[in-house]
């Protein structure tokens, strides 16, 4: 395997003196960059596309080549695991993710299959390794999954909810119906993530994308646990290297006390809590990682450059900071401004790393 060149996002997560900040951006390979959409059309829908293990690593490394970034994310999506337990998995434009079953019952959960990483979801491991191949060792690639709160929330409502109402109830009505599908989709999740490790992974992220819709003591219950047992099971070491975890629940802001002692190497932050407050109360546990208003990328330039200067000097000197967008880039952004982001960090934060 080739050395690694830039080692900057592994060290930051493992609090570790860097140069400069390392950036990456969630979403980074996406509808936004238009040497996307031409693959995405080439390989007919996005499903085939991260199913397609070269054009799944041609749009991994679409963003590094236009940007000087210091991670590559697996192209791929977080409901492969519901979609291998036999969900059936379709994406209807415009609309976002959709199942053909639902899984509402004692029932439902029972007959739900705890998928082979290895066999089942072998595409995404091809993924990974050709991936890997490819960027012999320009940076370190992170592997992701959902959280299993999250996972769930599509498989009960049968995709995008706003209101969450068939998951709430199941939770608050069947609340041993509940954790029976979180247990199944905790013992899914690590078995997938050891197996993206094993398969060139070097970094993990674990994706809690909804998390943030649980009152506090629901949110440990329900979610903040599943990803403890998670992060407990996964492999921490492989190749002589730490594989550092990123855990990031989106609106969980309030509970940053309580994440920072789930095991996690680092913490992801939306944009809504500051960088600045965040890290008091985190103190040494973890690094963080965040946190700007993706919608900051549809400002001018010195604007952008400003907000990237403000989250800099928050965090202030010291180490244990990863740069990134509080979630993911949209669709409309344009490219130009994405690289006037991860220019900025890189220029403005040498001075905190002297
Ligand atoms: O960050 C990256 O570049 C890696 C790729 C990645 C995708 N999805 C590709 C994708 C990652 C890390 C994800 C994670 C994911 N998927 C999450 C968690 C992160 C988050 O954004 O909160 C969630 C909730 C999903 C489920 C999902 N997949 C949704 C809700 C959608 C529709 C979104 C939309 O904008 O329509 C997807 C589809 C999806 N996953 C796309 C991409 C690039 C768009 C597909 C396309 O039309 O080309």
């Amino acid at each position: 395997m080739a050395e690694l060149k830039n080692d900057r996002f592994l060290r930051a997560l493992m609090r570790e003196p860097v140069d400069v900040t390392p950036v990456w951006m969630m979403r980074q390979a996406g509808r936004y960059l238009p040497e996307y959409r031409a693959t995405r059309a080439q390989a007919g829908d996005f499903l085939s596309l991260c199913k397609n293990r070269e054009l799944a690593c041609e749009v991994t490394l679409q963003p590094l080549e236009r940007y000087d970034l210091d991670a590559a994310i697996l192209f791929s999506d977080i409901l492969t695991i519901p979609d291998a337990m036999g969900l059936g998995l379709y994406f209807e434009q415009g609309e976002g993710p959709k199942f053909e079953k639902v899984v509402r019952t004692e029932q439902d959960v029972d007959a739900l299959p705890i998928p082979d990483a290895a066999s089942d979801l072998d595409y995404v491991m091809a993924a990974v390794s050709e991936i890997r191949g490819a960027l012999s060792g320009r940076v370190p690639l992170i592997g992701f999954s959902g959280s299993p709160w999250t996972l769930a929330t599509y498989m009960v409502e049968g995709g995008s909810s706003k209101d969450f109402r068939h998951i709430k109830k199941m939770m608050y009505a069947t609340p041993e119906v509940m954790h029976a599908l979180l247990d199944k989709l905790a013992q899914s999740v690590t078995a997938y993530l050891n197996e993206q490790i094993r398969s060139g992974a070097q970094a993990v992220q674990i994706f809690d994308t909804w998390g943030g819709v649980l009152s506090g003591p629901m949110y440990q219950a329900f979610s903040l646990k599943y990803m403890q047992q998670i992060i407990a099971g996964l492999i921490r070491e492989h190749d002589g290297r730490r594989v550092p975890v990123i855990m990031f629940t989106k609106n969980g802001g309030q509970w940053l006390e309580v994440m920072a002692d789930a095991g996690a190497d680092a913490l992801g932050l939306d944009w809504t809590t500051n960088i600045d407050d965040a890290r008091r109360r985190v103190g040494e546990r973890v690094a963080l990682q965040g946190n700007m208003d993706p919608s900051v990328l549809y400002a001018p330039a010195d604007r952008i450059r400003a907000e990237v200067a403000d989250i800099l000097q928050r965090f202030g000197t010291g180490n244990g900071h990863v740069f990134n967008l509080g979630h993911g880039i949209h669709q409309f952004v344009d490219p130009e401004s994405a690289k006037v982001f991860v220019d900025a960090v890189h220029e403005l934060s040498a001075q905190y790393h002297r």
